[in-house]
């Protein structure tokens, strides 16, 4: 439970905030690569900032404040150009670091007006990875993005997948390091949903939650594991500060203003053995709906769908002096705790937890997995086909509804098969 006054400090992303001067500490991913090479200009939103993001002719990627320093019109309607981005209504021409390049008028009657030494539009840095577009409202200098290891893994589909959620982002990254609710929320949920009314999934007995550099890690026993089980032994990543990794996939939920967050998934699912070598040329990315669009209700068919319920049902801010934290709820208690400690650190000109400095240190960073062995070797067909898990994603995009035809078409070409759909998984 938090005061009211609590909840709004950890909730706040806007630049003059606590909250937001702390995010302004990380990289955010706010698009993929493959958006801008079929539209190169993109409105988006970030930390309750208007932006655009653009690449330009030179393969320069921008972010510029949304509205024209001349006269404040959407350069979301801008044209790129070899060098920067121009606005549509009088043609001011800005680079990706905000220096004006071209001002058709004023340059022809004055070109040494003072204005343009004096104009510099707001400008971010933005780089790409991992068929990402990564952006840091900070301030410089900019700490290092972090190379993940799964960025650099072969022989993989992978692909993108984005949400808008309308809810604050705590609310969602809280479901980063809450174990108890894979057994409700996804599987016994999932067995009702399709018409199981036979006995619940396996029972969580004992949990444990761990703080590492870059995040924590929850660890759990059910009836059907024990401690010899990667769930125990392992876990899970509670990736900071607004992560999730799960060994396949990567989750972001990246706060887009105080009310809405942008879900970001990023899944590598590897081919079999037969399908080497595989190299993907491009990333795909896709937008998943979240609402069903016969109903008007949430849809709940996929596991991030399912936890876009849960996130959306409490509430655009979730009002948390109403709440009541039990046994299961430690490893949110503890994500709380430490956000409102690196914001003192922020506070204080320190840098706060899981910001990378050293370049030397920023390489394939390794993060807690039990599936290193298949992401990096593979495995034949054959057994893929027998694997509870695995098995069942080979022929099933589990995490969100919406999968477009032609990204199934290119997963089942990188795969060499041919999908089929088996409704819910349950995982
Ligand atoms: S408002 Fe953009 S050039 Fe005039
Ligand atoms: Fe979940």
């Amino acid at each position: 439970m938090l005061s009211e006054e609590k909840n709004r400090a950890l909730t706040q992303v806007g630049a003059d905030t606590p909250g937001g001067e702390l995010l302004r500490r990380y990289w955010h991913p706010i698009g993929a690569v493959d958006q801008l090479a079929s539209d190169p200009v993109r409105p988006v939103r970030l930390l309750g900032e208007d932006l655009v993001l653009y690449r330009d002719l030179g393969g320069n990627y921008g972010l510029l404040a949304r509205h024209c320093s001349h006269r404040n019109a959407d350069l979301a309607y801008g044209f790129v150009e070899e060098r920067g981005l121009r606005c549509n209504y009088h043609g001011w021409q800005f680079d990706h670091e905000g220096k004006g390049v071209h001002f058709p008028y004023e340059d022809m009657v004055d070109a040494d007006s003072k204005l343009r030494n004096k104009i510099r539009h707001t400008a971010y840095p933005v780089r790409a990875k991992g068929g990402l577009l990564w952006a840091y409202l900070g301030p410089q200098p900019a700490p290092e993005l972090p190379d993940w290891e799964p960025f650099s893994w072969n022989n993989g589909f992978v692909q993108i997948v984005f949400a808008d959620v309308p809810c604050n982002w705590v609310q969602a990254q809280e479901n980063s390091i809450d174990p108890v609710h894979f057994e409700w929320m996804h599987a016994n949920w999932s067995r009702r949903l399709r018409g199981d009314t036979g006995p619940y999934a396996p029972a969580h007995t004992k949990l444990h939650f761990e703080e590492f550099d870059f995040g924590f890690v929850y660890k759990r026993v059910r009836e059907d594991t024990d401690e010899s089980h990667p769930l125990w032994t392992v876990g899970r990543v509670c990736l900071w500060p607004h992560g999730f990794f799960l060994g396949d996939h990567f989750e972001w939920r990246v706060p887009v203003d105080d009310e809405n967050t942008l879900s970001v998934t990023w899944s590598f699912i590897r081919v079999p053995n037969e399908a080497e070598p595989y190299r993907q040329e491009t990333i795909p990315s896709w937008q998943s709906p979240i609402v069903d669009a016969k109903t008007g209700r949430w849809i709940c068919s996929h596991v991030i769908n399912q936890d876009i319920v849960a996130w959306v049902g409490q509430g655009r801010i979730t009002n948390r002096s109403h709440e009541n934290l039990g046994a299961s709820d430690r490893g949110v208690a503890l994500i709380r705790r430490r956000l409102f400690e690196d914001m003192d650190r922020v506070a204080r000109g320190q840098d706060p937890k899981g910001v990378i400095r050293d370049p030397a240190l920023n390489r394939r960073i390794e993060l807690p997995m039990s599936e290193r062995e298949l992401m990096l070797n593979g495995m034949p067909l054959e057994q893929y086909e027998r694997h509870p898990v695995w098995g069942k994603h080979l022929h099933h995009f589990p995490f969100h509804a919406g999968q477009p035809d032609h990204i199934k078409r290119a997963y089942e070409d990188a795969m060499g098969l041919k999908t089929v759909e088996v409704g819910i998984v349950n995982i």
